[in-house]
């Protein structure tokens, strides 16, 4: 399978010295890219900037912002089976990025910010992308409910979600826990490692989408 995976976090520049980013470390996606070019998988990891090393055999595109990442994922889904979403993507991004370093003042200062493309949510109407849709979702509260309105929302055929309220795992830790939210069912897998659950995640992803083909395959059959 050609697998993509995003990863990592973005930065969103307010003037040469200074951006907006957030706390992913990349060690979950670049856990997935591993796992999955171990089981004999094509890999491209795009990711925003991490401390990691890019695992051996993966095809790497490096991105700093939402923008230069929505577009590595738009170069590249044409040819993709796989897409799995782990990156945590800025969903804002200052207006106006200053072309010298912003000065401090006594009076309070004001960012304005606009929204980002939603990268995942763009896949299947904007991208035309038809192969097996995976995303994350990082929720403090109502796991189940927010992750279920977002595999619906953005047309995902699974949701890997995480409760990052929960200390040790999430955001920057080597642990992870997770809840696999289908369109018809759940499964919880109790807290691992984030490499101990690649593996798992890997074994969910394939297993998914060898049943979407085969129904895939049963629907183009029937119409035919
Ligand atoms: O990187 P680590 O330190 O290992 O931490 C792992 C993680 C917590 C970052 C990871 O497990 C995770 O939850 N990734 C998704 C983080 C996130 O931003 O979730 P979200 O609920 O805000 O977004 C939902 C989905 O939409 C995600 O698949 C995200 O990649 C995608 N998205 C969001 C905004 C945007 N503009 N474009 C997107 O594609």
């Amino acid at each position: 399978m050609k697998v993509l995976i995003t990863a990592g976090p973005t930065r969103e520049a307010l003037d040469p010295v200074r951006y907006l980013t957030n706390r992913s470390s990349g060690k979950m996606g670049y856990a997935l890219a591993q796992a999955l070019v171990g089981a004999g998988h094509s890999v491209l990891l795009i990711s925003g900037p991490t401390e990691l090393d890019v695992p051996d055999g993966v095809d790497f595109l490096p991105v700093e912002t939402a923008a230069e990442m929505y577009a590595a994922v738009a170069q590249s889904l044409g040819r993709i089976d796989i897409a799995v979403f782990a990156a945590a993507v800025a969903d804002y991004t200052p207006v106006k990025v200053a072309s010298h370093k912003i000065k401090k003042s006594e009076a309070p200062f004001t960012l304005e910010l606009q929204r980002t493309r939603d990268i995942l949510g763009s896949a299947r109407a904007e991208l035309g992308f038809s192969g097996t849709l995976v995303g994350f979702a990082a929720e403090t509260e109502d796991l189940e409910a927010n992750a279920r309105d977002k595999l619906t929302r953005k047309h995902c055929d699974l949701i890997i979600a995480n409760d990052v309220s929960k200390p040790g795992i999430g955001f920057g830790s080597d642990r992870n826990e997770v809840l696999l939210v289908y369109p018809e069912y759940n499964e919880a897998l109790p807290p691992a490692s984030k490499h101990t659950l690649a593996h798992h995640l890997t074994s969910a992803i394939l297993t998914l989408h060898a049943r979407l083909e085969d129904a895939r395959l049963e629907d183009s059959r029937r119409k035919t």
